[in-house]
């Protein structure tokens, strides 16, 4: 497992938070399986597809998203977090990771306007009679407004201040629940349009109580859930924040411009005085119908490394570590970000569906491990003779 300890390299050097010490700089991205069954209970596909992570050699192995509550979800396949029955096989996960020397990470969520829907290979769409037919039918969402989040889905109910406060404590049962599963990092979903962010942004946001308005009525849920989370999450382990840096809506922003760049500099200062470590920092998916990469697909040519511009802004400008986000994909790009100061942390999606062992290859394209040393011994023994003796034809 790349330690990185004495590696002049960043992407595997150490890094510290609190009582915790990342192996590497590199977190495996959450993504969303839509594999569990309506009780949001994980399953063996969640403890290979994580652990098989944690044998590729990344830092630090995070969880897709975990629902706080059940009317929260995507889909009838995501996973939950919502009840005590949640945390056995979350743990068994936990463990298994930590067994190969990576940090365990769980992310905890609630899609607000975007739940009630198909899964991604059935459309994405909201769920209607088809799928009640089948037996899983659609429930009313809920979010900061009434207003659906794109035509035709699902009318939300608009939280009151009291489910407001619910909800806020929700959170808290949630990060309680992944401390008791022996999870090392904590992330919130606060990006891509889902509840959070629809309170965040004025695009989305027109609440007219204390939690819509300007700013600070449109962060209060987040920094409520903030200071509720440091009450059950523990002191000496690493909170992060998930965030949409900036909408990508300039079609709809009529208020304000829509949630912009300075907007998170000022929330990510407002986040690390209640406890939070590190900014996640992604963008976004207000009022589109999936998490927003379609989206940004379609009004901007996405280069490598398209969002690292937001982790570099926020880490200078408040002065929070932050991890980037977005299309990274080898090593060298990874190595050249972190090098350059842009972000403490890199987080890797689709790269690692397409390649589990992308930290372990990532290594060897920075040239840290040339004798296969890194790897789980079983495999690593058998590459260096492979390489000495060559394949069979
Ligand atoms: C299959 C899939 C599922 C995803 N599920 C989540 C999720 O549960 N939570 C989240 O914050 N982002 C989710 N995302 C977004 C990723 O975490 C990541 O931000 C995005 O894929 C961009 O990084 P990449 O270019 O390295 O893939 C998902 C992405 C994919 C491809």
């Amino acid at each position: 497992m790349p330690d990185g300890a004495t590696s002049p390299s960043l992407l595997f050097s150490q890094y510290r938070l609190r009582g915790v010490t990342f192996p590497n700089r590199i977190v495996i991205a959450p993504m969303q399986m839509y594999m569990s069954g309506p009780d949001g209970i994980a399953t063996d596909w969640h403890f290979q597809h994580l652990g098989k992570y944690a044998v590729g050699g990344a830092g630090t192995v995070m969880t897709e998203a975990l629902m706080v509550d059940p009317i929260g979800r995507n889909t009838y396949g995501d996973l939950g977090i919502w009840s005590d029955a949640h945390v056995a096989p979350l743990a068994r996960i936990a463990r298994f990771v930590q067994s190969c020397g990576s940090l365990a990470a769980a992310q905890l969520h609630h899609c607000g306007p975007k739940a009630s829907r198909q899964r991604p290979w059935e459309g994405l769409g909201p769920l209607g009679e088809a799928e009640a037919a089948r037996g899983e039918p659609p429930w009313q969402p809920v979010s900061s407004t009434a207003t659906p989040t794109v035509d035709g889905w699902h009318r939300p109910h608009r939280l009151t201040p009291a489910e407001i406060a619910d909800l806020v404590r929700a959170y808290g049962a949630g990060a309680g629940r992944a401390a008791e599963a022996g999870f090392d990092v904590l992330d919130i979903h606060a990006a891509h349009g889902y509840l959070l962010h629809s309170f965040l942004s004025p695009v989305n946001n027109d609440r007219d109580d204390r939690y819509g308005g300007d700013f600070a009525g449109r962060t209060r849920i987040v920094l409520e859930i903030a200071e509720e989370l440091r009450l059950h999450w523990p002191e000496d382990k690493p909170l992060f924040f998930r965030l949409s840096c900036v909408d990508w809506r300039a079609d709809l922003d009529t208020r304000n411009d829509g949630w912009k760049i300075e907007d998170s500099i000022a929330l990510a200062r407002e986040l690390s005085a209640r406890g939070v470590d590190v900014i996640d920092c992604s963008s976004g998916g207000i009022r589109a119908p999936n998490s927003g990469m379609d989206y940004i697909y379609k009004r901007q040519p996405v280069k490598k490394g398209h969002q690292v511009p937001y982790a570099d802004a926020i880490r200078r400008e408040a002065g929070v570590p932050t991890m980037a986000v977005g299309a990274i994909v080898d090593g060298p790009q990874a190595e050249r970000i972190l090098q350059e100061g842009k972000a403490d942390l890199i987080c890797i999606g689709r790269q690692a569906l397409y390649d589990p062992h992308w930290p372990l290859h990532a290594a060897r394209e920075l040239g840290i491990d040339p004798k296969w040393e890194k790897w789980p011994p079983s495999y690593g023994w058998w590459l260096e003779l492979r390489d000495r003796v060559g394949l069979a034809d």
